[in-house]
């Protein structure tokens, strides 16, 4: 059967593994098209490896299926074995044969070894920019040079779908850049499906068509990389990407009344306490001007005084800590360029309205009488705080 261009080259259903009793790989579920990248990104222990091994058929689920290409390979009464779903691997310990040379062990999957498949080998050994070593063996070669001769043999026999486990934590900080992009390219080439796992955050939004957020055996969310940054589903997903403050308000009359103003906050009762979730690029801060901190604006909301607690020079950007009149409670707030006020100077902070997220509270969070905003208010935020997915404006 030829599929239509409709059909996920790699669709997982509701696969579900466990390992006494606990289930590791929860209902898992995601589609992969040809030529598309996606990522599955999560914790360590949340399960990524788990369904990787499931999906090439070395480990079995307890519930669930696997199709390449809309065929079934595993599921009630069918098992595929692992050669023959026409899926690539390639795992962080990409162990090359070392009594092999370098074109043996990219022909190592060809039936009939390099010599009959010698067009082949050459020509994904000269798309990994290799050409030139064919004949030496693995221990002559750099991690990078490994890693490339690794990926050219998992591509051999042209899989379907190409599976990826952190095959770049074990290189060199400064060659995983380029090693990164240059395996994209060549995947990308190939048209194949590649379902990429990695606990790096910075390496899925670098790679990913598509991120699959996990967290306990289940996928979270799954998006493109800048839906999964800005728009996360809760507090987690949003603190997966980077560093977060989090605000604390509590509802009256449907507003959301915070130290930075107020928030339209429909469909919650009196009293509900909400979190504000802001990264610290958000945060934008002015002078004390002897005490008076700058206006509310539209955007910017109402000015909260701080106090800096500590500021260091990070390289691209500033970090400042303060600690928070209202509460003492700590925000962090980035600046681009140098900016280091002294440890125990009064600054004001204002919150970018429009990137502000909004979540219930957590069970045990925002206890503390929430401040109400002091100084004028500025107009209510338009966005509402009404769900998980809220998102002030
Ligand atoms: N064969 C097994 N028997 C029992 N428990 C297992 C087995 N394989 C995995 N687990 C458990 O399942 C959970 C998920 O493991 P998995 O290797 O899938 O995590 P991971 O997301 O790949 O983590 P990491 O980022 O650390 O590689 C872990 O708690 C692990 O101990
Ligand atoms: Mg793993």
């Amino acid at each position: 059967m030829i599929p239509d261009s409709g059909t996920p080259r790699l669709e997982v259903r509701n696969i579900t593994r466990r390992f006494a009793g606990r289930a590791v790989v929860d209902g898992l579920s995601l589609r992969v098209m040809p030529g598309q990248v996606t990522c599955l990104l999560g914790p360590s222990g949340c399960g990524k490896s788990t369904t990787l091994r499931i999906i090439a058929g070395v480990e079995r689920q307890d519930e669930g299926e696997v199709l390449v290409d809309g065929r079934l390979v595993s599921g009630p009464g069918c098992e595929v074995p692992p050669e023959a779903r026409s899926i690539g691997l390639m795992f962080q310990d990409f162990a090359l044969f070392p009594h092999l040379s370098v074109a043996e062990n990219v022909a190592f999957g060809l039936p009939g070894g390099a010599r009959a498949n010698r067009a082949r080998v050459s020509e994904l050994l000269e798309r990994v920019s290799l050409g030139h070593l064919r004949d030496v063996w693995p221990h002559q070669l750099s991690g990078g040079e490994q890693q490339r001769v690794a990926l050219a043999r998992a591509l051999a026999p042209r899989p379907r779908v190409m599976l990826m486990d952190e095959p770049f934590s074990g290189l060199d900080e400064r060659l995983k850049d380029d090693i990164r992009d240059r395996t994209l390219e060549i995947l990308k080439g190939e048209d194949t499906a590649v379902l990429l796992v990695t606990h790096e955050p910075a390496e899925a939004m670098r790679m990913a068509d598509e991120i699959a957020l996990m967290r306990a055996g289940r996928i979270v969310q799954s998006g493109a990389p800048y839906n999964i940054y800005n728009a996360p589903v809760d507090k987690e997903a949003a603190a997966f990407f980077s560093d977060i403050n989090v605000i604390c308000g509590e509802v009256r009359g449907a507003l959301l009344m915070t130290p930075f103003g107020e928030f339209l906050a429909p469909g919650h009762p009196d009293g509900t306490r909400l979190e504000i979730v802001i990264r610290p690029q958000h945060l934008r801060i002015d002078f004390d001007r002897s005490g008076k901190g700058p206006n509310p604006t539209p955007q910017d909301g109402v000015p909260a005084r701080g106090v800096v607690v500590r500021a260091r020079f990070m390289g691209r950007e500033s970090l400042v800590e303060f600690r928070m009149d209202y509460d003492g409670s700590i925000l962090k707030a980035t600046v681009p360029s140098v900016f280091l006020p002294k440890p125990g100077t009064p600054l004001w902070l204002m919150i970018r309205r429009g990137r502000c997220f909004v979540f219930p509270a957590e069970a045990g969070n925002c206890r503390q009488k929430v401040a109400a905003a002091t100084a004028a208010s500025a107009a209510p935020a338009p966005a509402s705080a009404s769900g998980a997915r809220g998102k002030a404006g």
